[in-house]
């Protein structure tokens, strides 16, 4: 490689090390929101969130409030939530419906298509000199809706979103179609979790990149057996038909990077919700009717992976997204959305609350023993000492093919593939690569073959 730059020099693939600053500087966290934030796909909200014209959803894209919308024709906009006249927050609110979002500080007002619609005063002190379609909100360049999620770039120039999605889309699909097998048909459960952590974004979005090597920090709340598939003498924090499934940790050009698995025909029926007759018979109709559509795809189950950078599902149980929003170089701002089929009986979407919030988000037990995890990961991280020790990533170095069940780099054993790929195009961010080098277009060969 020549001339190696700074993020050369701290990411390296083949030897499996990285420097642990990228987690806490703060040179580094302002340069990775120009680099990474301004061109990746971001998701922003799902489209349940804002049904009819007029609803409005405030969402950030890095650490920048933007305004999820839907005008009075039904389409979507995404604008940055910032006055033309002093940049005032032009929306107060995290969610609600309008006609005009008016700015709070001198009182212009934007349509919900965004156009400049009101000045106070305009003809006596701005009539002759401003033009007011030249001030309208400043909107994405780049949106798109997958399967009722709501995905924007500020890049003109990216590539469309299902390419820039690549193969994780087989991955993604197990979070957002119905769990009868028919696409999307998912929606929020209305409100969105918020709350925010002591720690660098990366550090959650690796996390969900499939680090199972962690399940034992969750020892805990497998021994107390709450989840679904719980039954007389079987603890269920999760779906048991993983035990019998084989796990495989795939990443992409992108950055990417899933968790899933497939199960065998002679795996044993996982009897889940016994607890509750209306939800356990919603499962086991969805069961059946998903693999009556699918048939052998069927056989490919969730369970956890990252977009990159930073929007992270848990497929099935719970079924979630989570954003990752950059908040600070040792900050995050988490947002916990969890989805469940929008036609589902309501006790079925009412229970799934419950045990949703359960798990995960600020108050969930398994997503507390994460951020426990991260939290002092990071406060052991910072010291002057501390900074001088690159953190290790060799596990599994090279354990990885492309000749797997599935698309994409397929590593068969609990593997830190997936982080080094996504560090392999951190790193390309950083370093402004051209959308194909992003895409992973010149990869010679996996992450811990790389230079
Ligand atoms: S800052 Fe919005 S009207 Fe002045
Ligand atoms: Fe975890």
């Amino acid at each position: 490689m020549s001339n190696p730059t700074p993020y050369d020099r701290m990411i390296k693939l083949r030897e499996g090390t990285i420097d642990r600053q990228i987690f806490s500087s703060k040179e580094i966290y302002e340069e990775e929101l120009e680099k990474v934030f301004t061109r990746a796909w971001l998701m922003v909200g799902h489209e349940s969130l804002v049904p009819k014209p007029g609803d409005f959803f405030t969402s950030r894209m890095g650490a920048e409030s933007v305004i999820l919308t839907r005008d009075k024709k039904n389409k979507l906009h995404v604008f940055l939530n910032s006055c033309r006249h002093r940049g005032m927050k032009v929306c107060q609110y995290d969610h609600g419906n309008t006609q005009l979002f008016t700015c709070p500080y001198h009182s212009w007002s934007f349509t919900t298509e965004g156009k400049l619609f009101g000045v106070p005063q305009y003809k006596a002190l701005y009539d002759e000199h401003m033009n007011k379609e030249d001030w309208s909100l400043i909107e994405v360049p780049k949106l798109a809706t997958y399967k009722g999620t709501v995905w924007a770039s500020w890049d003109k120039d990216a590539p469309d979103f299902l390419t820039y999605l690549g193969g994780a889309k087989e991955h993604l699909d197990l979070a957002l179609d119905a769990r009868d097998g028919r696409e999307g048909g998912s929606e929020v459960l209305f409100g969105v979790h918020k709350w925010i952590i002591p720690c660098n974004w990366k550090f959650a979005a690796e996390n969900f990149l499939g680090d199972t090597y962690h399940n034992v920090s969750h020892r805990s709340v497998d021994l107390i057996g709450i989840g679904p598939s719980a039954q007389e003498g079987v603890a269920g924090r999760r779906d048991n038909e993983l035990e019998h499934a084989k796990h495989l940790w795939v990443n992409y050009g992108a950055g990417h990077g899933v968790h899933s698995a497939i199960v065998p025909d002679e795996a044993p029926i996982v009897d889940t919700f016994k607890n509750n007759p209306v939800v356990r018979e919603y499962f086991e109709y969805c069961n059946a009717e998903r693999k009556r559509r699918l048939g052998d795809r069927a056989k490919l189950v969730p369970f956890v992976g990252t977009i990159y950078p930073n929007l992270s599902y848990h497929g099935k149980q719970p079924r979630t997204l989570c954003l990752w929003h950059p908040h600070g170089p040792t900050s995050t701002e988490a947002w916990r959305f969890f989805l469940v089929d929008a036609d589902a009986p309501q006790e079925v979407k009412d229970f799934l609350r419950i045990y949703y919030m359960r798990y995960s988000g600020p108050a969930g037990m398994t997503e507390q023993d994460d951020m426990e995890n991260w939290n002092y990961a990071t406060a052991g991280s910072v010291g002057t000492i501390a900074k001088r020790y690159p953190y290790n990533y060799q596990q599994s170095l090279g354990k990885v093919t492309t000749d797997g069940p599935v698309a994409g780099n397929v590593s068969v054993q609990v593997s830190e593939e997936n982080p080094r790929q996504f560090y392999r195009r951190w790193r390309d961010y950083m370093n402004d690569a051209d959308w194909d080098t992003l895409l992973g277009l010149h990869d010679k060969g996996p992450a811990s073959l790389a230079d």
